[in-house]
């Protein structure tokens, strides 16, 4: 039995991606390993969330994470602002944490890019508090999309760095996780890139979308112009679109489109009905779930206080031991 730590900003709601790149591994990990789950409201605060909206994002995060099937008695799921230790080692390891490697991440030169205005410490230091969440746990295993491949290595870095300056083994190196072969990417339906909530809301399938949204959104999905001639390779937004029919589809489904793309006889208005369709199977129980959770006031604050209370237990003894290592010692 390995530790397993992951977590999601609440900027939103809960998308496919999000589902089929982390959750959707989160609930078998539960049952096999010991698990932390959180919501990474800390990191949120990067882009500068109002209070209530920021509150309400925390709520619906963890409604949907209940509603997916996380079992908050078999796993430890918390909020990172719950455990102020995060922050103590994010402190800690911001020490030997530099500018140019930083600077150097992926993300990061993404925001500079495409937030000139806001590119903060916080953004800087994205990595650093990602790192914290991991090790403070000493997790090994961390299920995540493809999208954090980089930011997995910068927590290797750090828990590395600090065991070779303190001369200790007390950290172990942290690995990105999923149980197919690699690391998933689910596509958006703009016809190029990742599903996301950051970007156009229409290219996003959310847990909490009602059937006739999904159905207007998948059929306004980008395709290609179409070809007559048979056996033509796929266009970049078709394989997107069966990429999606993989994950939500029947095998057979998927075939039956394959086939037709291959013969040249697909039309892909057929395609986007079955596919909306078979997302709003997969979606509308999930989402009749949400709504009675999302209700349940009383039954959240339980399972955030008793969320808080476990992972605190592993946090304090983490930190404890931190403290000793750096030298803030007793007299
Ligand atoms: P977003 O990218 O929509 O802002 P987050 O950054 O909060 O979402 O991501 C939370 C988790 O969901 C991470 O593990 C991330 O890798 C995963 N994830 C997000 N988008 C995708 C996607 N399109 N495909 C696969 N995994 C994704
Ligand atoms: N950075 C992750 C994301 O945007 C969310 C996250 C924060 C996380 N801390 C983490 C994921 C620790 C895994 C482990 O998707």
């Amino acid at each position: 039995m390995e530790t397993v730590v992951s977590g999601i900003r609440p900027t939103g709601k809960v998308h496919l991606g999000n589902y089929f790149g982390a959750v959707k591994n989160f609930l078998q990990m539960q049952h096999e390993h010991h698990c932390f789950f959180f919501i990474a409201d800390y990191h949120s605060l990067t882009t500068h969330p109002h209070p209530a909206d920021l509150h309400a994002s925390v709520k619906q995060v963890l409604s949907e994470y209940l509603a997916c099937g996380l079992d908050p008695n078999v796993c430890t799921l918390y909020l990172q602002s719950d455990l102020p230790e995060t922050a103590e080692l994010y402190m800690f390891l911001n020490m030997n944490a530099y500018m140019g490697e930083l600077e150097r991440v992926s993300s990061f030169k993404d925001k500079v890019r495409t937030q000139p205005d806001n590119v903060n410490a916080g953004l800087l230091t994205y990595p650093v508090l990602m790192a914290a969440d991991i090790i403070l746990h000493h997790a090994t295993k961390v299920p995540v999309g493809k999208d954090q491949e980089q930011h997995l290595e910068m927590a290797r870095t750090f828990a590395g760095r600090f065991n070779r300056i303190y001369e200790t083994e007390y950290f172990q190196e942290p690995h990105a996780f999923n149980y197919g072969k690699e690391l998933v990417k689910v596509p958006g339906l703009g016809g190029k890139g990742k599903m996301s909530k950051s970007e156009n809301e229409n290219l996003a399938i959310f847990l909490a979308d009602e059937d006739d949204a999904i159905h207007k959104k998948v059929m306004r999905a980008v395709t290609d112009t179409g070809s007559a001639e048979p056996n033509q390779p796929l266009s970049e937004p078709i394989q997107n679109l069966f990429d999606l029919m993989a994950l939500v589809s029947r095998e057979d489904t998927l075939n039956h489109f394959t086939d037709a793309h291959a013969n040249a006889t697909i039309r892909y208005g057929d395609l986007k009905k079955q596919l909306a369709e078979d997302m709003v199977t997969f979606v509308s129980p999930i989402r009749q779930k949400l709504q009675a959770i999302h209700k349940d006031n009383e039954l959240l604050a339980k399972i955030a206080k008793q969320g808080a209370e476990k992972a605190h237990d592993s946090a304090a003894k983490t930190i404890r031991e931190v403290r000793e290592i750096i030298g803030f010692r007793k007299f």
